[in-house]
């Protein structure tokens, strides 16, 4: 079975979008498995820049079916107006697919989302506000409703009214908010209902004929392994599991099926929101580097925190996924620093160590210890082969290799689709 895993290395915007995107032409089907909306995948062909927040980043290739997978929490609305604005641009979404089983995402989730986060002080994850983690609360109580749900109108009321109840309630009494009108959401959703119905499917069918028929089927990932609910610098985490693991429950697929894994690892680090990051720089030094790699949120537009590449965080990374490959991105950026220091262990109270602490306070005790490379002038942008490239940046990426014991199969050196420097291919 070919089944291809793209997930992400560090703590989100790495690129994923754009591999997914650039394997696209080899693929059958793209399936996204965990995540919403605070998803923010970029997209970019012939200078044209797409930005995907549920959408599958195989949408612009007509020829792959699109998955929107039972793991995943959706917000309709904002699905529509994604697949409003391609079609207004002449590309039909008629190659999409929402799972039966997928979680809907309520405007009550967004409201909770934003009181829960108001309250502000050591409570606030610095969320995309997008109600992600109230409707994976939801899920988890077994209060939730589900994309099948809506296929029968009168279960759709009935769902809604018992869970509007306890969420108008925790909304009103414990945060101070204001209750949604049973009726204004009824309407709402009676009209996106009509747009969905013909997209919905058996979706456990769907990829795993897919898969047993020898199609190509890519999972893409959102978020990263750093974000992930157990194996993130919890609670800063978004709410789901966005590993290979998530890939096996999101979207129904045998371990079996999943023959290649690829990390996606930017040449440096970036973080949005809050939560520990040892390789921050700050100050001038982070300007300049989030202005150098245009470091601001796809989703949010917030200012993305920015700093040196962290390997023990890519080692993780690469354990929990079982990652085969490493696709390195925005190397490009790091073009024109003298010097490149990279993170390779953390100092523990006097001792080494190679991996990330579960425990906040132990993980703030940690100091970064680092190795430094030397830099290169030239831009890189239009290499195409990897002998081309300077020989400080082929030690730099090879030194990943060689720390993380994986492959850096494709080092992507410009935002376009066709900027990259396959080393192996992938697919
Ligand atoms: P995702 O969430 O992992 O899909 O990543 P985002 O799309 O949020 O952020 C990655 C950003 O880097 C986007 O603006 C991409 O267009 C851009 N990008 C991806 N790869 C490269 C690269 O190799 N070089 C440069 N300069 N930009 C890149
Ligand atoms: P992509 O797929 C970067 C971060 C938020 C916040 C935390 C929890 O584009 O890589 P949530 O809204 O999920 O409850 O927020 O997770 N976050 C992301 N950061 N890229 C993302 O997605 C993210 N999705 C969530 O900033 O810190
Ligand atoms: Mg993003």
């Amino acid at each position: 079975m070919a089944g291809y895993v793209v997930v992400g290395t560090q703590w989100g915007d790495e690129g994923k979008g754009k591999v997914v995107d650039l394997l696209g032409k080899h693929v059958d089907m793209v399936v996204r498995y965990q995540g919403g909306n605070n998803a923010g995948h970029t997209v970019v062909v012939n200078g044209k820049k797409t930005v995907l927040h549920l959408l599958p980043s195989g949408i612009l290739n007509k020829d792959a079916l699109c998955v929107i997978g039972p793991g995943v929490v959706l917000n309709p609305f904002v699905l529509f107006e994604e697949v409003e604005a391609l079609e207004k641009e002449g590309l039909q979404c008629d190659h999409l697919r929402i799972s039966d089983r997928t979680q809907l995402l309520m405007p009550y989730h967004v409201r909770l989302d934003e009181l829960i986060e108001a309250r502000g002080g050591k409570y606030k994850v610095g969320t995309t506000k997008n109600g992600i983690g109230p409707c994976y609360a939801d899920k988890y109580s077994r209060i939730g409703i589900r994309v099948c749900d809506l296929q029968d109108w009168n279960v759709f009321e009935e769902k809604l009214k018992s869970t509007l109840e306890i969420k108008n309630a925790e909304i009103e009494k414990v945060y101070g908010g204001e209750p949604f009108d049973y009726d204004e959401i009824v309407a709402q959703f009676k009209g996106i209902r009509e747009k969905m119905l013909p997209m919905i499917c058996d979706s456990v069918s769907l990829v795993n004929e897919a898969l047993e028929n020898d199609k190509v089927v890519l999972f893409e990932g959102a978020q990263a392994n750093m974000l992930d609910i157990n194996y993130g610098t919890y609670p800063f985490v978004t709410s789901s599991s966005p590993t290979s693991a998530g890939v096996l429950e999101g979207a129904g697929v045998p371990p079996q099926s999943l023959t290649r894994i690829i990390g996606v690892a930017k040449a440096y680090s970036t973080r949005v929101g809050e939560g520990p990051y040892i390789t921050e720089l700050l100050g001038d030094e982070g300007e300049a580097l989030r202005q150098k790699g245009f470091e601001f949120g796809a989703t949010t537009g917030r200012p993305r925190r920015c700093g040196w590449l962290d390997l023990p965080v890519v080692k993780q990374a690469v354990r929990i996924n079982g990652l085969t490959d490493i696709a390195m991105t925005k190397i490009d950026i790091l073009t024109g620093y003298d010097k490149i220091p990279v993170c390779v262990g953390y100092e523990l109270d006097g001792k080494q160590i190679d991996y990330v602490p579960a425990s906040l306070e132990v993980y703030g005790r940690c100091k970064p210890v680092w190795k430094v490379f030397d830099g290169w002038t030239e831009d890189i942008s239009q290499i195409r082969n990897y002998e081309d490239l300077p020989e400080n940046c082929r030690k730099y990426v090879e030194f990943v290799e060689e720390y993380t014991k994986t492959s850096v199969s494709l080092v992507s050196v410009s935002p376009e689709r066709e900027g990259n420097i396959i080393r192996k291919p992938l697919i």
